[in-house]
């Protein structure tokens, strides 16, 4: 886990389709728009195909939150697919709240190609949440020191 002095520094995975959301991570990168190192990317072929097991994976390989960035609402290229992680990402919110991890460590994006600001925002904030909310639940119980 990231640690700067004494403070938490969160672990975050970002799930994001290479279409708009890598675009937007691109224009942010060439555009010198700093946003957390706390988040680890990683490409989708659409955010259609995160699902559940997904995200509790990276929730259990040390992730203290994640989020899933896709195409904006009526641009996905899979057509629907942007949808389909929405809902997912609205159930597994609630299955997280369920298993005692907190649907608030789970959230969702949706940004144009160009959106590089929005992206480093959505970074910004998901490491700023996760930060307040504390370490993982899960490290405790997998024994990891938090
Ligand atoms: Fe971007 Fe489907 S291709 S969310």
């Amino acid at each position: 886990m990231a640690n700067t002095g004494n403070g938490f520094e969160p672990e975050i995975t970002a799930f994001i389709c290479i279409y708009c959301a890598d675009m937007a991570a691109d224009i942010a990168g060439a555009l010198h728009i700093q946003y957390p190192a706390n988040v680890k990317l990683v490409k989708m072929p659409c955010t259609g195909k995160t699902d559940a097991q997904y995200i509790l994976d990276a929730f259990e390989h040390g992730a203290d939150g994640v989020y899933v960035v896709g195409c904006p609402i009526g641009n996905c290229h899979h057509v629907r697919g942007n949808e389909r992680a929405r809902m997912r990402v609205k159930k597994t919110k609630k299955l997280l709240d369920e298993i005692g991890l907190g649907g608030e460590r789970l959230a969702m994006y949706f940004v144009s190609g160009g959106m590089g600001e929005t992206f480093a925002h959505a970074a910004e904030e998901m490491t700023e949440r996760i930060r307040a909310l504390g370490p993982s639940p899960l490290r405790e119980l997998q024994g990891e020191p938090s």
